[in-house]
């Protein structure tokens, strides 16, 4: 079991996409691996809930996931009492789309979590708190992948508390990676003061455009500064954007010949491999 924290305060740059991709790929991989696969879940701490949406039919077909998102007994509200009735907050998305196995995500409610940081602010030990609620199910999944808000705010610090690994996607150019290095002086704090196993998988560029120059030379500008923390990288292309307005993994959506496929069946191997090195 592995618990991995999607994470850039940056918005846009391909979190949510990521996240949604590698439940999916992973999903797909424990599938084929193990006779008795356990399922991966996906936990989705932006308000914006767009990695519910996508994963739960698609920002279109809001009646296939506004059931998830209306629920009483919700995910954030749950997580401020403290406790859960896990069988009932869980339920089965729709990715990936072509495989019996599907990626879990929680029940949530849109106004519940606009409000979470701050009501766990104003909780004692708030920050640990998604930790103690993920504990009494992560051995019932494979892996647990966290996407965030894009903040540094208490919600990614909650995120980065409960996690094992840390997977940083950063569309790469000169802005960003100045950008990438709060994101490690946050990372580095809440490995010295909160959770010493923090690891962190590596950097995704995302949204790369390499006709480019300036991409390009970002990507190498991340590989100077840090040295072997550059996953394979993802091309802006317009498939990855289509699969998510349909509310599909990108596995499910293009042929596995296709650049978004093999793009995307990359970074799940390198995630992959980067855990198991350990
Ligand atoms: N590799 C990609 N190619 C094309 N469009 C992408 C790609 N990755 C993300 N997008 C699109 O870019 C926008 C922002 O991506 P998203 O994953 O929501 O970023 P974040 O979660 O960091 O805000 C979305 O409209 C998404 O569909
Ligand atoms: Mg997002």
């Amino acid at each position: 079991m592995a618990i991995i924290s999607v994470l850039n305060h940056k918005g846009g740059v391909g979190k949510t996409t990521v996240s949604v991709n590698l439940a999916a790929g992973l999903s797909i991989q424990e599938e084929r691996k193990h006779k008795d696969p356990k399922p991966v879940l996906l936990v989705d701490l932006d308000d914006q809930l767009n990695a519910t949406m996508i994963a739960c039919g698609g920002p279109h077909n809001s009646a296939s996931y506004m059931p998830m998102i209306t629920v009483e007994d919700s995910f954030p509200k749950a997580l401020l009492d403290g406790f859960g009735n896990y069988d009932q907050l869980v339920a089965e998305s729709k990715i990936p789309r072509d495989s019996e196995l599907k990626v879990h995500v929680f029940k949530t409610d849109h106004e519940k979590m606009i409000e979470l940081p701050f009501l766990l602010h104003n909780q004692k030990d708030g920050e640990t708190q998604l930790k103690r609620f993920l504990q009494p199910i992560q051995d019932y999944y494979s892996y647990i992948i966290i996407d965030n808000p894009p903040s540094l705010n208490i919600i990614p610090v909650a995120s980065l508390i409960a996690s094992q690994y840390t997977l940083v996607p950063i569309e790469p150019d000169p802005l960003s990676i100045i950008g990438l290095s709060s994101i490690f002086a946050t990372i580095n704090r809440v490995r010295r003061e909160k959770n010493p196993n923090l690891k962190v998988i590596g950097v995704v560029p995302s949204r790369v455009r390499i006709a480019r120059k300036r991409y390009m030379e970002a990507i190498e500008e991340i590989n100077q500064g840090y040295p072997d923390l550059v996953l394979p990288y993802i091309k802006d292309l317009v498939e990855v954007e289509d699969a998510n307005m349909s509310g599909s993994d990108i596995f499910s959506f293009t042929a596995p010949q296709s650049q978004p496929y093999r793009q995307f069946l990359k970074v799940v191997r390198s995630v992959i491999e980067r855990i198991e090195e350990e």
